[in-house]
């Protein structure tokens, strides 16, 4: 008789890697991350029942700078590396849409180099699971010092980058253990939408329909999220047929271009595969030459119900790359069938709010890069040549 239990499997849960695990955990991390920061209306303090009732997003932590400080930002400058950057860059849709404040992204290390401009009517907020990267922390001291407020989004209690910042919004997700970036990455983009909701309240740019949509659109993610996380068996049957794939294409317009980038860069990252994200716009300005018969190209569809436009745009995209011969794997909101007639795989997801979408289109991503490493029979949680956290600059 053999003890099949051990110390490693019991830390995974049960998954045979951390990454799996933490993919998994994403919907109680998102949870945990909006929890206490949806205030009011019948379901105060957890979660908004009736949200359209009076509850409202308020982070104690902003409120502490003052209303006024709030209402004095002119400009946001949203600083990160690696997949903090792309939720940063999805989190800048966001807090434009909510606060109208122009919200640029910039990598730290070419922040930091290119003589920003910045004074104190700038917020820079900073985005890092561990708080310790260092471009990220010189990026933060740099505006710093000249005037800026700075913010830092972080999932570690008191790293050096939250106590070198004004203000500190803390994701909850839990210790994220493999090197490849997943639920930090998708509570990362939750916090920054409630600092947006936060900045829209304050600053009277948020109506009160939009801010009990996002708040309706919160409530109903966690379980949205798991249902994405069921997607693992599909995926891996995909990953499966796919595992002697060289290069993979990820295309995604408006906040699906930025989740597109993540999921060309988990497959970088740990199945050392060559993949590249694009805007979906962006195809006839170059990558349509890339495709030839029997590259695999994910696109991420937008809502038709919600984003009707833009749902539009990328079903004739994918008509132009299917026409050249790509493998389409498009990932679709649950019922949308306009895709069916020109998609070799179709991946279903629950529906959400158009701003909301990258929450739930990143899981099957996540899944797919695991799958591929994983057939290859590569270390998922300990890739080669990366670190979890870069304290160099
Ligand atoms: C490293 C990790 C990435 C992470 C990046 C930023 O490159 O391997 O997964 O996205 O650093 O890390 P941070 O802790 O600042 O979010």
């Amino acid at each position: 008789f053999e003890v099949a239990w051990n110390a490693d499997a019991a830390e995974k849960g049960g998954w045979p890697s951390f990454m799996a695990k933490e993919i998994t955990e994403q919907p109680e991390a998102i949870a945990n991350t909006v929890r206490g920061r949806i205030v009011g209306g019948t379901a105060d303090g957890d979660g908004a029942a009736d949200a359209a009732g009076g509850a409202r997003v308020e982070i104690p932590e902003l409120t502490e700078l003052g209303d006024d400080t709030l209402r004095n930002i002119d400009r946001i400058v949203i600083i990160a590396c690696g997949t903090a950057s792309y939720a940063g860059q999805i989190g800048a849709y966001a807090i434009e849409q909510w606060a109208r404040v122009p919200v640029e992204v910039q990598l730290s290390h070419e922040f930091r180099y290119r003589d920003p401009v910045l004074d104190e009517r700038t917020a820079v907020i900073s985005v890092s699971q561990s708080g310790e990267t260092m471009d990220t922390l010189m990026a933060v001291k740099y505006a710093k010092d000249r005037g800026a407020l700075s913010v830092s989004v972080c999932n570690t209690q008191s790293a050096t980058i939250p106590r070198e910042s004004d203000a500190a919004v803390y994701t909850h997700a839990g210790p994220e253990v493999a090197v490849a970036s997943t639920k930090a990455f998708t509570a990362q983009i939750a916090a920054l939408y409630l600092i947006g909701l936060h900045l829209g309240r304050v600053r009277g740019t948020l109506s009160d329909a939009d801010a009990a949509a996002a708040i309706r659109a919160f409530d109903a993610l966690p379980s949205a999220m798991a249902e994405a996380v069921e997607t693992h068996e599909q995926i891996a049957q995909l990953a499966h047929w796919m595992a002697d794939t060289r290069s993979v294409l990820f295309l995604g317009r408006h906040v699906g271009y930025p989740a597109a980038l993540e999921g060309a860069l988990k497959l970088k990252e740990i199945a050392y595969i060559h993949a590249e994200g694009f805007a979906a716009g962006e195809l006839k300005h170059g990558p349509i030459a890339l495709i030839d018969h029997g590259q695999p190209v994910f696109v991420l569809v937008p809502s038709p119900r919600k984003a009707p436009v833009m749902h539009s745009k990328v079903v004739s995209n994918i008509q132009e790359i299917r026409a050249r011969g790509a493998r389409v794997i498009a990932i679709v909101e649950k019922g949308d069938t306009a895709v069916l007639p020109y998609a070799d795989d179709v991946i279903r997801l629950p529906l959400t709010d158009a701003l909301f979408e990258p929450l739930v289109q990143v899981v099957p991503l996540q899944w797919f890069a695991l799958e591929l490493s994983t057939a290859k029979g590569l270390d998922v949680d300990q890739p080669r040549n990366l670190a979890k956290s870069v304290t160099v600059e």
